[in-house]
């Protein structure tokens, strides 16, 4: 079984060839230089850079995979794509490029959720998918624009327990970094200043939000917000008024601290709750070694992550997707994408 799959929802150009339970390429191009400038990814340029490096993508991950071009029928068993959530424009891009792809191998088109990708991405290990995941689990999932948790009952089958409302994760940390001064994307920069962090620092809210599974980040960026206006005065941000390296430090460390002792708390409760042994962690902010140290300290649950390579966006998971969908035999009715249908599940 050979899979061709691509990846264009957000800022990542991607590529991926999976044949078999072996990952033969993935090939990311990512767009960070050029969203850098605006501390976000804007939507239409994001567009148009993926129509500009999907054909260089493709063909460095058909060349590492030593598949031969132009493509022609039987070379790929199946074509894959992330039909969304994502950026309008820029999911167009990889559709078409999969559409292409697919009429010219005479392969069947398998649309996959995005975000169901970041979970699957805990089965690759060392370039093979061979870390199945072990149903009944809690699914928690921490991108840029989405975080959310789920009751996976086996693959496709996955419940929506828990939304963000308002800011997803990733978004509030690179919002937060913007506040500081640091560079997109985010999260990165974030982890890295609060590596740096010594003494006691300022302590935020953490929003736990009791009662509901649903998630909030922007009341926690907002309250960084206030303690830099109190510290430098309210238009700290259009001065670009920054504060000294130590405290800034300790700002992160502080935030980064907030968001993953809410993820944790939230995503013990609702797996406790429901009588669930396994957490599967995924999606951009995973990669963060204080969520990673956090969810580490749980005593009595079996917790995964992806490995750091899988974290942020990439065509590998939406391969693997495709894969457990042609395994199921249940990927007909994989090409819709009205918003209303954006649901993880098959
Ligand atoms: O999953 P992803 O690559 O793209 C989306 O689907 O959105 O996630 C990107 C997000 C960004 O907000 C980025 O700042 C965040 O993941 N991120 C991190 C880290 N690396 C990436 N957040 C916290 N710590 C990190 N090390
Ligand atoms: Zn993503």
């Amino acid at each position: 079984m050979r899979i061709l799959a691509f990846e264009t929802t957000c800022d990542e150009t991607s590529a991926a060839v999976l044949e078999g339970r072996v990952l033969r390429s993935n090939s990311v191009f990512s767009q960070i230089k050029l969203h850098r400038k605006y501390s976000g990814v804007v939507p239409e340029l994001a567009s148009r850079a993926h129509l500009e490096k999907i054909p260089f993508v493709l063909a460095g991950a058909l060349g590492a995979a030593g598949v031969r071009v132009p493509l022609r029928p039987g070379v790929f068993d199946a074509v894959a794509f992330s039909r969304g959530p994502g950026l309008p424009g820029a999911l167009m891009v990889g559709r078409v490029a999969a559409e292409a792809a697919a009429r010219l191998c005479g392969a069947p088109l398998i649309g996959v959720s995005h975000l169901e990708g970041h979970l699957l991405a805990c089965e690759f290990e060392g370039g093979r998918v061979k870390r199945p995941l072990e149903f009944p689990l809690l699914a928690l999932i921490v991108s840029g624009g989405h975080t959310e948790m789920w009751h996976a009952r086996g693959y496709g089958d996955y419940r929506v327990l828990g939304r963000t409302r308002d800011d997803a994760a990733g978004e509030a940390f690179d919002k937060v970094a913007k506040l500081l001064g640091l560079p997109y994307p985010g999260g990165p920069s974030v982890e890295k200043e609060a590596a740096k962090a010594r003494g006691k620092g300022p302590v935020f809210p953490r929003p736990y939000m009791p009662g509901t599974r649903d998630f909030s980040f922007s009341g926690l960026k907002t309250a960084v917000s206030y303690y830099l206006a109190g510290k430098l005065g309210q238009d700290f941000y259009k001065r670009k008024l920054r504060l000294p390296a130590r405290e800034s430090a300790q700002v992160c460390q502080a935030f980064q601290e907030a968001v993953a002792g809410t993820l944790v708390r939230k995503a013990e409760e609702a797996a406790a709750e429901l009588g669930l042994k396994r957490i599967a962690v995924g999606g951009g902010v995973s990669a963060n070694g204080a969520l990673r140290a956090a969810f580490g300290g749980l005593k009595g649950f079996e917790v995964r992550f992806s490995e750091k390579a899988y974290c942020s966006d990439n065509a590998a998971m939406v391969a693997l997707c495709a894969l457990r969908r042609l395994e199921a035999g249940k990927f007909a009715n994989s090409l819709r994408v009205a918003p209303e249908l954006d649901q993880p599940g098959w």
